[in-house]
């Protein structure tokens, strides 16, 4: 079975309009209007294939191709198709495109496989509106319970439910959804490794852990210019010091470690006043679960003691934390037996960036196959791979998808 890369293309063309933001990139933040739209519009593809199309009550959609024995539990593609602010087109959305380029292709040349093979996208990957990320599968995977989940708030004080209301993405899928036999998802890597090292896929073992805090930093405010440093209880400061606290502890651990401040609001954010409260998101991960914990508790102890230097309260709330995951050894094996076979340059790696398909790994053999993200740079605009491989991709994900879907139960896996 060969699949067609002018359509696959074509797709991710087409998807990339919805939300389109300039330079190439894409703003589709989860259940926004953008987001409706993009998921409509998959909708459709997925209606064209003849689907049987279900959601379920966080938005979650899949789509289903039936085989040859409906009976067995399906194998599962797909990702996400929300995406940052400053998003580009591939992230996500290449596994679920590529996920229905394979089904089409399947049915333009009669094969039906044992299983089923289905298309699966997640609500909230992202998690940057409402953090947790990989929200949608977490409720999926009986992780995150749907009302913790449709409680979270956005920046603006909107919640989850209010808005999977408002758009009517809720569905009555059962959650827990159903346990694949088997979930496999392609996506860009996101980091310099494949691109680096000239090989074109990337065979995934693992998912570092995550860990997301959101700092509450309150002092007073008062007059810039007739406040002596000494009087002061700047928040401002505070929370510079912390965000240097946490690259020293980051550094000093050295080797995949790795932290960002990516969100920060002052207030009353004026040239003139001393700030008074400053709320900041910690984004700390490793692929050592250990190491993750001293850094977290590093940081904790820092920050009160910067916190009771400066004369400010700290609140931290912590958002997201999940720990390392590695991916069924049998799913990684074949992936790598395959794309060995088809002859395609090819290294084992961890992932930097969390995935759905860490999520579903807690409820089914799971793995992923990465492509090379050019000069390594994603949740960006210029977030690209290059073109001339996307049909061994894809191929690649056929075959091994193909491959799960003729064995007849987990013991032939
Ligand atoms: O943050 C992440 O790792 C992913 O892009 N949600
Ligand atoms: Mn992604
Ligand atoms: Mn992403």
């Amino acid at each position: 079975m060969r699949v067609s890369i002018e359509s696959l293309l074509s797709e991710i063309e087409q998807l990339a309009g919805v939300g389109a933001i300039p330079n190439g990139g894409v703003c589709r933040l989860a259940l926004t209007d953008e987001d409706k739209q993009g998921r409509d519009h998959v909708i459709e593809r997925m209606t064209q294939l003849g689907l049987s199309i279900v959601s379920d009550p966080i938005g979650n959609v899949c789509g289903r191709f039936l085989g040859r024995d409906p009976s067995l539990a399906p194998v599962m593609m797909g990702s996400h198709i929300d995406t940052v602010r400053t998003g580009g087109r591939l992230d996500g959305n290449l596994g679920v495109l590529a996920g229905l380029e394979v089904i089409r292709a399947c049915q333009a040349q009669g094969v039906q496989p044992l299983r089923s093979l289905e298309v699966a996208f997640f609500t909230n990957e992202e998690g940057s509106r409402f953090p947790p990320d990989m929200m949608g599968s977490l409720v999926y995977a009986g992780t995150l319970p749907l009302e913790e989940a449709r409680a979270k708030r956005d920046a603006e004080g909107v919640s989850v439910g209010e808005e999977l209301e408002r758009l009517g993405l809720a569905g009555s899928a059962p959650i827990p959804g159903q346990a694949p036999f088997a979930f496999v998802e392609l996506h860009i890597e996101q980091g310099p490794l494949l691109d680096a090292h000239g090989e074109s896929i990337g065979v995934v073992e693992a998912v570092q852990g995550i860990s997301w805090q959101r700092l509450r930093l309150s002092g007073q405010s008062n007059h810039a210019g007739t406040t002596p440093i000494g009087m002061r209880r700047d928040a401002g400061l505070a929370a510079s010091r912390i965000h240097l606290a946490l690259h020293d502890i980051v550094t000093s651990f050295g080797g995949d470690m790795v932290g960002t401040v990516g969100r920060q609001s002052w207030h009353p954010n004026l040239v003139n006043v001393v700030p008074s409260r400053v709320e900041m998101t910690i984004d700390l991960r490793s692929p050592v679960e250990e190491q993750l914990r001293e850094a977290e508790a590093a940081f904790a102890q820092a920050c009160l003691g910067i916190a009771d230097a400066c004369g400010v309260e700290l609140e931290s709330e912590q958002l997201v934390r999940l720990e390392p995951v590695t991916f069924d050894p049998r799913i990684v094996h074949r992936i790598e037996e395959l794309a060995q076979r088809s002859g395609i340059a090819h290294r084992r790696m961890v992932s930097g960036a969390g995935h759905d398909a860490q999520v579903i790994g807690q409820m089914a053999p799971a793995g992923m196959i990465f492509v090379p993200s050019i000069a390594g740079v994603s949740h960006n605009p210029a977030d690209a791979t290059s073109a001339e491989d996307f049909s061994r991709w894809t191929q690649l994900l056929a075959d091994v998808v193909l491959d799960l879907a003729e064995c007849v139960s987990e013991d032939r896996l």
